[in-house]
């Protein structure tokens, strides 16, 4: 059974109706999405859960034009993207599509700044205003003293902050995140889901998987998966503010010290 959340008067961005996606491994198949439909609109801060191995991944590399479904359509902004070649798909990732990975995925021998530059490199942009627009990016996520830095220099919240920064740094239309906080502690995760809410409140459109319902529950909408399938698409009544709940943190630390001091 799936309950699809509300259609609402915002542009559709993403629309996929009945996708599968089945690997081949020698004799063997492997169907990781068995039948998804979702659309998702401009704006959206949309969770999706559901245990390891129900094809979340798989589905968040469909959404992301890494990867192309076995079965049925995709349509981003209309454009089918079930048709699409590998060029079309690398143009189209590049223009509307920004990633967040769990494990970061930075290269380790550039500095933070060039980290942040390199998706710009396919754009045609001068080295002068990529440099300009990377640092801009880095500024925004906090990290404007770090630039220099290499990535085994950084804290992994650091990390994160720099892959969010070369993920945004092409003014993408969507972010995909995948795990993002699952390899930080709960204080540096509650700090990258500040950033994310800034962003959904600046117009951008965020998909996450996570296994935490502490994450999920800042999302205004979730998704659950289970065995390829949608299990559940629900509008969550009661988003919980990343910023709320840094000002809950010092309340419990006042009333802490209060308690101290008797
Ligand atoms: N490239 C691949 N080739 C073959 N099978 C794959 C491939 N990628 C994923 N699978 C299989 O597809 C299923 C779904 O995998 P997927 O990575 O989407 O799960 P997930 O929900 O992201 O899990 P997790 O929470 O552990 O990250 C799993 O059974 C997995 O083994
Ligand atoms: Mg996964």
């Amino acid at each position: 059974m799936s309950t699809q959340a509300t259609t609402n008067d915002k542009p559709l961005i993403i629309d996929i109706r009945n996708i599968a996606k089945t690997y081949v491994m020698g004799e063997e198949e492997v169907r990781a999405v068995k039948d998804i439909s979702i659309q998702i609109y401009k704006n959206d801060y949309v969770a999706i859960m559901g245990p390891s191995g129900s094809g979340k991944s798989t589905l968040m590399n469909i959404l992301g034009c890494l990867d192309t479904p076995s079965k049925g359509d995709y349509f981003f902004k209309q454009d089918n993207v079930s048709d699409m070649d590998d060029d079309e798909l690398a143009e189209i990732r590049n223009r509307e599509i920004g990633f967040v990975f769990q494990t970061f995925n930075l290269l380790p021998r550039y500095s933070t700044l060039k980290n942040v530059e390199l998706p710009l490199v396919y754009s045609g942009m001068s080295k002068d205003k990529r440099l300009e627009q990377a640092e801009r990016a880095l500024v925004n996520v906090g990290l404007g003293d770090r630039m220099d830095h290499k990535p085994n220099e950084l804290s992994g919240g650091q990390r994160q902050r720099v892959a969010i920064a070369r993920a945004l740094v092409t003014e993408p239309s969507i972010i995909l995140a995948d795990e993002p906080t699952g390899n930080l502690d709960t204080k540096t995760g509650d700090e990258i889901m500040k950033l994310f809410e800034e962003l959904w409140m600046k117009g951008n459109t965020i998909i996450l998987v996570t296994h935490e319902p502490d994450i999920a529950r800042h999302a205004h909408r979730i998704i659950k998966v289970r065995d390829g399938m949608i299990e559940s698409d629900l509008i969550n009544p009661n988003p919980v503010s990343a910023f709320d709940k840094k000002t809950f943190d010092i309340a419990i630390n006042d009333s802490t010290v209060v308690l101290e001091q008797e």
